[in-house]
């Protein structure tokens, strides 16, 4: 097999192994884990899972301690993972799969917390607590070791959507993020999680008639930033239309690109700044600069890519629209927007030197790029002053999400390694690569038994959970 299918197929193995065999060596200040959350089972009996979104979360444990890596792997015990197991179908609305089928169901799901917790999307750590989340307000606490999770413990969510890309405050600690709240009269709203007590504040609240679908945001010293794009739901709609959520939401075009900025002191809200429709998932960066604002996007160029990651489509080989590294200049005064290219080639699953460079300028920028097969294939990492792109590749293998990690001593943005898990499938299973970050040359592998489902996002730990 070389096609990519095999990382939409499910793995059913969960494994802790305390050694994986490694090619190359690991620098030796590189210690800690990798955690990763993704898709990784796509039918539950004779129901399947429509959309590579939907399958439900297994948690991927990397740890690099003592130059070797052990490994660990185990489906989220979610709510919606759990009752999936105890009945044998699927039990809770995903983004594109709906077991409910009568229109009381459906406007119960919608208003009450019967919302999935299939956190697949992202890790992230809210002081010593490591949990997986998705699109809804509910997260899911895990062990950083055994990833056996704790109770769900809903976040004090000021709304019924969210993001699995909040942003760390770093003078408070506090975890930044959006949330639509939905009904009559309809909010976007940004607030704040304490790291400690998970205690919530809102600090600005939007009123909205159709929300956008947003699955991150921007940040910089100054703003929150918001990308409305125009791919809308009408709240009501989606209560009663008896339609899986994502197909609630309808493109269109002529309303463009909005982009509000918050003062994050103030809560105040400065715009629209409106340019061209294009649709994103991912921000990759912001800052301010002057009397500008910068927002770096992945763009594409509309939203079919939501259509295009059906699993329908993806097994038939059709092909996959891919996004630009794209930067957008607001200019506080003029309220105008210009926007550029950044990089010839695609780029997708971003990351960026976080400690030193999230919310101020910076230079580089990694994530994925997509090969001869159309699907993810290559590491790319591109300098923003010129474009230059440098790649990683091997024949049949398919990349994930690069993860930066900064050596200790670093005097450069780029002076780290890059962790990526790719599919090999000629193979037929997965690995850990480890890129030098600065030029992706590959410093060592670390080859695990199976195949890894393509994941979405994870962080690393610098500190090593203790066993
Ligand atoms: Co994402």
């Amino acid at each position: 097999m070389s096609s990519p299918d095999l990382g939409f197929t499910t793995l059913e193995h969960e494994r802790l192994l305390d050694e994986l065999p490694l090619r190359g060596e690991l620098p030796p200040w590189l210690t800690g884990s990798l955690l990763r959350t993704g898709p990784a089972k796509f039918e539950v009996g004779e129901q399947r899972m429509r959309h590579w979104f939907d399958g439900l979360a297994m948690l991927h444990r990397f740890t690099i301690a003592g130059g070797r890596v052990s490994y660990g792997n185990r489906f989220l015990e979610s709510r919606s993972y759990r009752a999936a197991q105890e009945r044998g179908k699927i039990a809770y609305s995903e983004f594109a799969t709906d077991p409910c089928r009568s229109l009381f169901k459906r406007v119960q799901t919608l208003f009450s917390p019967e919302l999935s917790d299939n956190a697949n999307v992202n890790v992230g750590k809210l002081g010593e607590r490591f949990v997986a989340m998705t699109e809804t307000p509910l997260a899911v606490e895990f062990d950083g070791h055994t990833l056996a999770a704790a109770e769900v413990r809903p976040y004090r969510v000021p709304g019924h959507l969210s993001t699995a890309h909040p942003h760390m405050d770093r003078a408070s600690g506090s975890m930044l993020n959006y949330a639509a709240k939905l009904g009559a009269s309809s909010q976007y709203r940004f607030f704040s999680l304490a790291p400690h007590d998970g205690e919530t504040r809102v600090l600005a609240s939007l009123p909205v008639k159709e929300p956008a679908y947003m699955h991150s945001f921007g940040l910089t010293e100054r703003w929150l930033v918001l990308a409305e794009f125009p791919l809308v739901v009408n709240p009501l709609a989606l209560a009663l239309s008896g339609r899986p959520y994502i197909e609630n939401f309808r493109w269109k075009p002529e309303r463009g690109t909005r982009f509000t900025l918050v003062d994050r002191r103030t809560g105040e809200a400065t715009g629209p700044f409106e340019t061209d429709a294009c649709f994103a998932f991912h921000h990759v960066n912001a800052y301010d600069s002057g009397g500008e604002v910068v927002v770096d996007l992945c763009a594409y160029r509309d939203a079919r890519i939501i259509e295009d990651l059906y699993l329908e489509r993806l097994f038939a080989g059709k092909p996959v629209a891919s996004p630009a590294l794209t930067r957008f200049r607001l200019s506080i005064a003029k309220r105008t927007v210009s926007s550029q290219q950044l990089s010839d080639g695609d780029v997708e699953l971003p990351r960026i030197n976080y400690c030193r460079c999230n919310e101020r300028p910076y230079r580089y920028v990694w994530g994925t790029g997509s090969g001869p097969s159309g699907w993810i294939e290559r590491v790319v990492k591109v300098d923003t002053t010129n474009g230059a792109t440098l790649s990683w590749s091997q024949p049949h293998c398919y990349a994930g999400e690069p993860v930066f990690v900064a050596r200790p001593d670093a005097g450069g943005e780029d002076e780290g390694v890059l962790l990526s898990v790719v599919l090999d499938a000629a193979r037929e299973s997965s690995f850990l690569l480890v890129l030098d970050a600065g030029d992706l040359s590959e410093i060592a592998r670390a080859e695990v038994p199976h195949h890894i489902p393509f994941g979405f996002h994870g962080q690393f730990a610098a500190a090593p959970p203790t066993a």
